[in-house]
C-alpha cells in the first residue's frame, strides 16, 4: 500500500512539472505520448485506490496556470481537454461506454493537429475576440494575434454570432525558416513547431507574431445550437462556407470495425503533412448524442484521442564523436546520413554512453533507429539487424579526451568517462555557454559559436573576461558576421546581466549537481553569496529538498581559492547577485515549528500551505516522528494522524489552523 502511495505521489510531483513546462513554459522535457502514458498509469491508480486522490491532484485541473501578461478572459463555454486513447481495445471500451447509454452511433475521425488550441467570438459576423484555452475556463485574450493570421476569417460569410474552436499551429515548412533566423540572431532555437507556435501566440509585440505566419485548422462549433446545426460534420462543411480553413482528412465513420485502417491512412500522412500531428481524434457525430453523454470533470465523454507512438525514422550512423560537456563527461554522438525526424532534419544523434552502444549491439556502418527523446533530442534507439552487413564495425572507447588528449577515466559506480583535466579547452567552452544561457545570466548574442570563436581568439579566458569585452570593440567589430550593432546589443545584454539575482548566478558558475530549482531554493535561504560561499554542509542540508550530493558539490566548488577568486572579481565587477531572499515573519508561533501536513486539504492547495508557514518560519516535513512539534490534518487524514496522536504530537485542524493563521494576519 505504501507503495502505490509514494508511486501516486511521485506521478503528481512529475506531472505537475511536465505539465507546467508544456503549459507554462513552452518548453517540455518528455514527449506528449510519454507524458500520455504517465498520466494514465496515475489516473488508473487513483482509480483503484481513490483513498490517494488529493484535491490538488493534476487529474483534477484541465490545463496549468495561465501567463498574466495578456488579459485575462472567461470561456462562455468551457475548453475541454480530450480523454486518451493508445490501442484498439481503447477504443472498443470508449464505444463500449457509449452504447451503454445510448443506441448506436455515427463517428467522425480526424488528425489531431499538434498546436494550441484557440476559442474565437463572432458578432454580426465580425471577429471581437481570440482567446487560448488557459486553464480551459480563463484564458488570455490573443486577439491582436489571432488577427494577423491571414487564413483566419475577419468576417464570415454570413452576419452570424459565432463561437469556433480550432488550432493554432505553424506549418513545419514555416518552423525550419523561423529556426534559421532564430539561429543567425543567436536566439534559443524552438524545439518544435507546436512550441514556436505557441510562443509567436504569446508575442506581445503583435508585429512579431505576424512575421511568424501562423495557421490554423477550426474543429469545433461551440454554438451549434443558435445555428441549428445537428451533427458535427455537418458543422465543419458549414466552417467551410463562413470562411474557415477545416482540415481535409476529416472522415465520417458508421462503426468501429474498420477504425484502425482508417487512423492508419490519417498515420501514412504524417510525414507528408507541412503541419504536425500527433494522434487521431474520434468524436461522436451527432450534437443531441454528445449532450446526452455529456462530460467528465475534464473531458467530453463523446470524443476520444487516439495518440501515435514518438515518432521513429531508420538511417545509417556513418560515424561516431566524442563530446566533452562542462563537467568533463565525455558523451558518444552519432553522426547520421541526415534524416527527417518530428519535424526537424537530425544529422547528429546522442548514443549516451559506451555501455549503451554495446548493451544495444550498434556498430558503424549500422543502419538504426532514430527518435527524438522529449520530441526534442535525437537519440539512437538501437540497430535493425537484418540489414546488418559485413561493413559493420563495433565501438571501442577512446582512452584520450578528444579535445586536450588528457586520459579519461572511468568514475567509480558510474558508467560514464570524465576528462578531468582543469584545463581542457572543451570544458571552459561549455562553462562559458552555460554561464551566459537563458537560464542563467541570460546573455543574448553569447550563443555556442560565438563563444568558440571568443575562446579560440583569446577574449574569454575565463568567467570575469565576459565582462571585459566591452574593451574589445575593435576585435569584435572586425569579426565577420558581427557588425556594431550586434556588438552594442551584445554589450548591452552583458551589462543587464549584472543585474542578474543571486539564484541565477549560482546556477550560472555551473556547479556540479546544482540545477536551476536548487539553486533558487538556496539563495531563498541566505543572505548573500558569502554566505552560501561558508556555509557548511549541515545548513545546506537543513533546507528541504537539498540533499548530501549538492550539497557537498556545493562546499567543494566553495573550498577551491580560484572560485573564492572570481566571486570576488564578479563583485567588484559590479555584479549585483541581489538576493530574493523569503521574508520571514518570525513573530508566529509556527516560526521554527517542524510541522507535517496531512489529509485532503479544503482550502488550500498542499504545497500552497506549505509556502506560507514557510514564510513564517516553520520547516515542512513529510514524515512524523518525535521531531515534529505539529500535525495539521484535513478530512480522510490516515497513519500520520494516528502517529502523531501516539506520540502525542500536538494536532490542529484546517478549519483551526485558519483560525490560528487569520489571528495573526489580522
Ligand atoms: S476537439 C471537446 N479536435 O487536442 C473536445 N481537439 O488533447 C475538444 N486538438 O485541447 C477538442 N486537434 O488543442 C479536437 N481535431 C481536433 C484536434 C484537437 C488537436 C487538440 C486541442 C485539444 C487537445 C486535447
Amino acid at each position: 500500500m505504501e507503495k502505490i502511495k509514494s508511486r501516486v505521489i511521485e506521478l503528481e510531483n512529475e506531472l505537475k512539472r511536465y505539465a507546467k513546462e508544456y503549459y507554462t513554459l513552452d518548453n517540455p522535457s518528455i514527449s506528449d505520448y510519454d507524458y500520455d502514458k504517465l498520466y494514465q498509469e496515475l489516473k488508473n491508480l487513483l482509480n483503484d485506490y481513490p483513498q490517494f486522490l488529493e484535491n490538488d491532484s493534476i487529474t483534477r485541473t484541465i490545463g496549468y496556470d495561465i501567463l498574466d501578461k495578456f488579459t485575462k478572459v472567461d470561456h462562455t463555454y468551457p475548453m475541454y481537454s480530450l480523454d486518451n486513447a493508445f490501442s484498439e481495445d481503447d477504443l472498443i471500451s470508449f464505444n463500449e461506454r457509449i452504447i451503454k447509454e445510448v443506441n448506436k452511433v455515427d463517428f467522425v475521425l480526424e488528425p489531431k493537429i499538434d498546436g494550441l488550441a484557440i476559442s474565437l467570438t463572432y458578432e454580426d459576423g465580425v471577429l471581437i475576440q481570440g482567446v487560448t484555452r488557459g486553464d480551459g475556463l480563463i484564458g488570455e485574450d490573443v486577439t491582436n494575434n489571432i488577427k494577423t493570421i491571414q487564413s483566419i476569417p475577419l468576417k464570415l460569410k454570413d452576419n452570424i454570432d459565432l463561437v469556433v474552436r480550432g488550432e493554432v499551429y505553424l506549418k513545419r515548412s514555416n518552423f525550419i525558416r523561423i529556426n534559421e533566423i532564430q539561429e543567425s540572431l543567436n536566439k534559443p532555437l524552438f524545439a518544435n513547431a507546436r512550441n514556436a507556435a505557441a510562443g509567436s501566440l504569446r508575442q506581445l509585440d503583435s508585429k512579431v507574431a505576424a512575421a511568424r505566419k501562423l495557421d490554423a485548422f477550426f474543429y469545433t462549433v461551440a454554438n451549434y445550437n443558435d445555428l441549428e446545426l445537428e451533427t458535427h460534420y455537418e458543422s465543419l462543411s458549414f466552417l467551410k462556407e463562413q470562411g474557415f480553413d477545416v482540415n481535409d482528412q476529416i472522415v465520417q465513420i458508421n462503426d468501429l470495425s474498420n477504425i484502425m485502417n482508417e487512423i492508419e491512412k490519417i498515420h501514412s500522412k504524417r510525414e507528408i503533412n507541412d503541419y504536425d500531428i500527433d494522434g487521431a481524434v474520434l468524436k461522436v457525430n451527432s450534437f443531441s448524442i454528445q449532450e446526452q453523454l455529456g462530460f467528465t470533470a475534464k473531458y467530453p465523454k463523446f470524443a476520444i484521442a487516439y495518440k501515435f507512438p514518438a515518432e521513429q525514422v531508420t538511417t545509417k550512423l556513418i560515424d561516431i564523436v566524442y563530446t566533452v560537456g562542462r563537467t568533463g563527461q565525455i558523451t558518444p554522438n552519432a553522426l547520421l546520413e541526415p534524416v527527417f525526424v518530428a519535424g526537424s532534419k537530425v544529422s547528429k544523434a546522442t548514443l549516451h554512453n559506451i555501455e549503451y552502444i554495446h548493451n544495444k549491439d550498434i556498430r558503424i556502418n549500422d543502419e538504426v533507429i532514430i527518435h527524438k527523446a522529449g520530441d526534442i533530442i535525437p537519440e539512437v534507439v538501437g540497430p535493425v539487424l537484418d540489414k546488418r552487413d559485413s561493413s559493420s564495425k563495433q565501438v571501442e572507447m577512446i582512452s584520450n579526451c578528444p579535445i586536450c588528449n588528457s586520459e579519461l577515466q572511468k568514475i567509480e559506480d558510474s558508467v560514464d568517462y570524465y576528462c578531468l583535466n582543469e584545463q581542457c579547452p572543451a570544458k571552459a567552452i561549455e562553462t562559458y555557454i552555460h554561464f551566459a544561457s537563458r537560464k542563467a545570466m541570460n546573455i543574448i548574442g553569447l550563443g555556442d559559436r560565438i563563444v568558440e570563436e571568443f575562446y579560440n581568439d583569446g577574449l574569454i579566458k575565463g568567467i570575469a573576461d565576459i565582462y571585459l569585452l566591452k574593451d574589445k570593440e575593435n576585435e569584435i567589430v572586425n569579426k565577420e558576421g558581427f557588425g556594431q550593432k550586434s556588438f552594442e546589443n551584445l554589450i548591452s545584454s552583458i551589462e543587464e546581466s549584472k543585474k542578474a539575482s543571486l539564484a541565477r548566478l549560482l546556477f550560472a558558475l555551473g556547479i556540479r549537481h546544482l540545477g536551476e530549482k536548487s539553486a533558487k531554493l538556496i539563495a531563498q535561504h541566505f543572505d548573500s553569496i558569502d554566505d552560501i560561499m561558508d556555509a557548511s554542509v549541515e545548513q545546506l542540508t537543513n533546507i528541504a529538498e537539498i540533499g548530501p550530493m549538492i550539497a557537498q558539490s556545493i562546499n567543494q566548488y566553495f573550498s577551491l581559492e580560484d572560485n573564492r577568486v572570481l566571486i570576488q572579481r564578479l563583485k567588484d565587477i559590479g555584479l549585483e547577485m541581489n538576493n530574493e531572499k523569503l521574508i520571514i515573519d518570525e513573530s508566529s508561533q509556527f516560526t521554527n515549528k517542524t510541522i507535517v501536513l496531512t489529509g485532503t486539504l479544503e482550502n488550500y492547495k498542499r504545497s500552497e500551505l506549505a509556502k506560507i508557514l514557510e514564510a513564517k518560519g516553520a520547516k515542512i516535513s513529510g514524515s512524523v516522528s518525535a521531531k515534529t512539534d505539529l500535525v495539521i490534518y484535513g478530512t480522510s487524514a490516515g497513519s500520520k494522524l494516528e502517529k502523531a496522536e501516539k506520540l502525542e504530537i500536538k494536532t490542529l485542524s484546517e478549519s483551526e489552523l485558519i483560525e490560528i493563521l487569520e489571528k495573526e494576519n489580522a
